[in-house]
């Protein structure tokens, strides 16, 4: 099944880009195609043989052994002893001074510190192109230096032809009412796309919109309480004792309430709780 791409014309924007030596970041919500648009565009300098290295996930040493293999750097010394990693690190930057090489980075909130370090080592002293998918970059290092794209929600048309597809692989077909009910649930994201369309074939009725975040209900608390001071000056006002006191109390026991349940015991993290 050959998936079409529905970013063209990002694609397009970031391959100018990283062909200018400018590095970028590329940001959004979990699902949303940062991976998918890394393998579009890693296709693309392939058939334009254009050369890049993409990044394994692994501990630093297996890291820059993929790398140094991929730029056909000599992982010996002249002595004939295995480099350290730091020396094939500057090998690698000033390899990279005299050739060119797009660096291409999924995921990088994942990688150790060091390969941050020295990926911004590689931008900032050879100017080499970067380009580093996150989905919550932490606010420090290389994160804060490089300009960002957001990744912006699926259309509709493209979110409806991705959950068609996938109910062909399914070999379930959905009329337009199931497509329209489902895609409701999605937010424009392809991953939501392909698991409703799953959670449907599998007769699962999920009613969790989970492409979202939890809407905060501290304002509105805030708000409740505000209210009853309110009440209390009233009540002060005119000169209505029970008012002054109702309001007092409730204040205090909405503000007590809050005090015990923000003290409960949070859910485990560990594994299997
Ligand atoms: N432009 C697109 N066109 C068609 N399908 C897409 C597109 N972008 C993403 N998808 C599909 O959506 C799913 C999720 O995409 P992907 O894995 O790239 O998201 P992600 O942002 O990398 O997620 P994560 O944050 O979990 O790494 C994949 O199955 C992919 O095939
Ligand atoms: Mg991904």
């Amino acid at each position: 099944m050959s998936i079409e791409n529905y970013r063209k014309a990002e694609l397009k924007k970031v391959i100018s880009a990283l062909l200018a030596c400018e590095s970028l970041l590329i940001i959004g919500e979990p699902g949303i195609g940062k991976s998918f648009f890394l393998q579009a565009l890693t296709n693309q300098l392939v058939k334009d043989d254009y050369p890049h290295v993409v990044l394994p996930m692994g501990t630093v040493k297996q890291i820059m052994d993929t790398v140094g293999k991929k730029l056909a750097i000599d992982p010996e010394t002249i002595e004939g002893k295995k480099k350290s990693i730091y020396m094939m690190m500057d090998d690698v930057i000033n390899f990279c001074r005299s050739h060119p090489t797009i660096f291409i980075v999924d995921d990088a909130q994942r990688y150790p510190p060091s390969i941050r370090l020295w990926l911004e080592r590689l931008m900032l002293e050879v100017n080499c192109p970067l380009l580093l998918t996150a989905t919550y970059p932490p606010a420090r290092d290389i994160f804060l230096k490089l300009p960002r794209i957001e990744l912006e929600p699926l259309k509709d048309k493209a979110i409806r032809e991705i959950m068609k597809e996938k109910a062909t692989f399914l070999e379930i077909t959905l009329n337009n009412a199931q497509l329209a009910k489902l895609q409701a649930s999605t937010g424009g994201n392809p991953m939501l796309a392909g698991r409703v369309v799953k959670e449907h074939y599998l007769g699962i009725k999920s009613e969790g919109l989970d492409h979202t975040q939890w809407i905060d209900g501290t304002p509105y608390l805030m708000a409740c309480l505000m209210l009853l001071v309110i009440i209390r000056f009233v009540g002060l006002g005119l000169n209505n004792t029970s008012l002054y006191l109702l309001g007092g109390v409730i204040t205090t026991i909405v503000g007590v309430t809050r005090i015990l349940i923000y003290s409960l015991p949070k859910k485990g993290t560990r594994l299997g709780q």
